[in-house]
């Protein structure tokens, strides 16, 4: 699929399939909107008086053209959904409904005006953006694995945003190069969050890290089981210790022009959670191939970085493992050193992102970054929290923050902060070790984010608990239509890039 800017006029355009848009409380139909309408006779105006055009956000309905003035042989006209609640993220949406009803239609190419860039007022680069990732996403699948039939296989080859205006064309060209890049970062971190854990093994997870970092041009370090003994990484080493598949920890950096800040992302990779002996129930273990989901965003948000340029000193770091229940598994009541020099008693060996993210925590700490942020599927806690429509925000740094909420409005994957009061620090001490990697079940959210500022120490640092925004599941009710049913959804790379803007600007 292809995104390309063009100058005309959209009464002349020659295309299978034109697509316009319209405000769920326009009084009138306005701009080129009114032009198709008035170009299809009225058409439009009167399907809006007959209540089935309603403008609500990602309505699609078409209309066929039979010998108007239009040179298109459809019209889609798409709901931008109320001026009140209008930005970005309803251009994301609309985009994306219209990318997903244009492949239904069978449709090779369409002509689209950018949405929001005309009464909706957002900057043409903006809207582009935003258009570009919505289009892409909505058309991604994860069909590796499965036979596709020869009717799914369709793609819709080509979408051509349509400007009167030459003087916008540059920034309309910026912005959809921009937002096709983000949407390549984030399918990358679909691609791995979404694969089965007897495919991607942690010795996998580091391959294809390399194999990014390779493609885009910066560089990656991959450390083995005896390296990982080296370095003193006791945390990842106990929760490896059950399975057969040996630990990897990695290391990508990045170096941006002009780079006068250094920032440490760090991910969760487990590559596939039973909860060791403290197993979980086998319902839903399943999903529990995701729980990689903070590396693949991880080394996505990498890519973005490299490919947009972003103008920072960038370190992506994770820690991969299974966690599996065996003879040799690590054990509740077993007390860990970790690289940092600190103990943890083990409560519960299904608390075992945190325990591998103490170290790589320990080592993001030794970069000695401007700021830390880490993204794991840590606590179902957070899901009771949060549900699936904003990832859990902790954090020991106001000012990041601020910055990490701003992000999350702008790039639609939200975030919402939960205190971090020391009484809640106060549930993990242990009378044996350092800290207890559980607090039991109260504010379990909060707990698991305490024991990892165990590691940050002062660092200015975010912890993004993404257990409830990593995958879509059944109970999700109402999905955007850039995501896929129950799959991965590359949460946080562009959370991550839209950070990076507003923290260097
Ligand atoms: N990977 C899970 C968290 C999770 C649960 C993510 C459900 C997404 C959906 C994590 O390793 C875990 O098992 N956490 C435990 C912690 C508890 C033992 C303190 C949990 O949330 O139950
Ligand atoms: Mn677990
Ligand atoms: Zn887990």
């Amino acid at each position: 699929m292809e995104l390309t800017v063009a100058q005309g006029s959209l009464t002349d355009t020659v295309t299978p399939l034109l697509v316009v848009n319209l405000f769920q409380d326009a009084d009138a139909l306005g701009g080129a909107t009114a032009a198709a309408n008035e170009a299809l006779g009225g058409l439009l105006g009167r399907l809006r008086a007959a209540g089935e055009l309603r403008g609500k956000l990602g309505e699609t309905v078409v209309v066929y053209n039979q010998g108007s003035a239009l040179r298109a042989e459809r019209v889609l006209v798409v709901g931008l959904g109320p001026r009140a609640e209008f930005g970005l993220e309803a251009v994301r949406r609309a985009a994306a409904a219209v990318a997903r009803r244009a492949r239904e239609l069978r449709v090779a190419e369409y002509v689209t005006v950018l949405h929001g860039a005309g009464a909706g007022g957002l900057a043409p680069q903006e809207a582009a953006e935003a258009l570009a990732e919505g289009t892409l996403l909505a058309l991604y699948r994860y069909d590796h694995l499965r036979t596709v039939s020869e009717d799914e296989r369709f793609e819709v080859q080509r979408a051509t945003v349509i400007e009167r205006d030459a003087g916008r064309l540059p920034a309309i060209r910026d912005g959809l190069r921009s937002g096709t890049l983000l949407a390549e970062a984030t399918i990358t971190a679909r691609d791995l969050a979404q694969g089965p854990a007897n495919i991607v093994t942690p010795a996998y997870l580091a391959d294809q890290a390399r194999a990014v970092a390779e493609r885009h041009g910066f560089a990656c370090q991959v450390f083995g089981l005896d390296e990982i003994r080296e370095m003193g990484m006791g945390g990842l080493l106990a929760v490896n210790q059950g399975s057969a598949t040996p630990p990897r920890f990695v290391v990508m950096r990045y170096q941006g022009p002009g780079a006068r800040k250094r920032l440490a992302v760090v991910g969760k990779g487990i590559t596939f959670d039973s909860g060791g002996i403290s197993i979980k129930p086998a319902e839903n273990m399943h999903y529990m191939r995701h729980d990689k989901s903070g590396a693949a965003a991880v080394v996505g948000f990498m890519q973005a970085a490299r490919a947009l340029e972003l103008p920072i000193e960038a370190l992506g770091i994770f820690a991969a493992t299974e966690n599996m229940p065996s003879g040799s598994a690590y054990r509740p009541g077993d007390v860990i050193r970790s690289r940092s020099g600190k103990t943890m008693e083990i409560m519960n060996t299904d608390a075992e992102g945190r325990v591998i993210l103490s170290d790589a925590l320990t080592y993001a700490v030794e970069q000695q970054p401007d700021a830390i942020v880490d993204l794991a599927t840590l606590t179902g806690a957070c899901v009771v929290a949060l549900g699936h429509v904003a990832s859990g925000l902790f954090s020991n740094d106001e000012q990041l923050t601020a910055l990490m909420r701003q992000a999350g409005e702008a790039s639609g994957e939200r975030v919402w902060p939960m205190p971090m009061w020391p009484e809640y620090g106060a549930l993990i001490r242990s009378s044996i070790a350092d800290i207890k990697n559980t607090g039991g079940r109260a504010a379990g959210a909060i707990t698991a984010a305490w024991f990892l500022r165990h590691f940050v120490q002062d660092r200015p640092w975010v912890h993004l608990d993404i257990a409830g925004t990593a995958w879509t599941e059944g109970a999700w009710g109402e999905l955007p239509p850039y995501l896929l049913k129950d799959a991965a959804t590359g949460v946080g790379v562009r959370l991550l890039v839209h950070f990076v803007r507003q923290w260097v600007a």
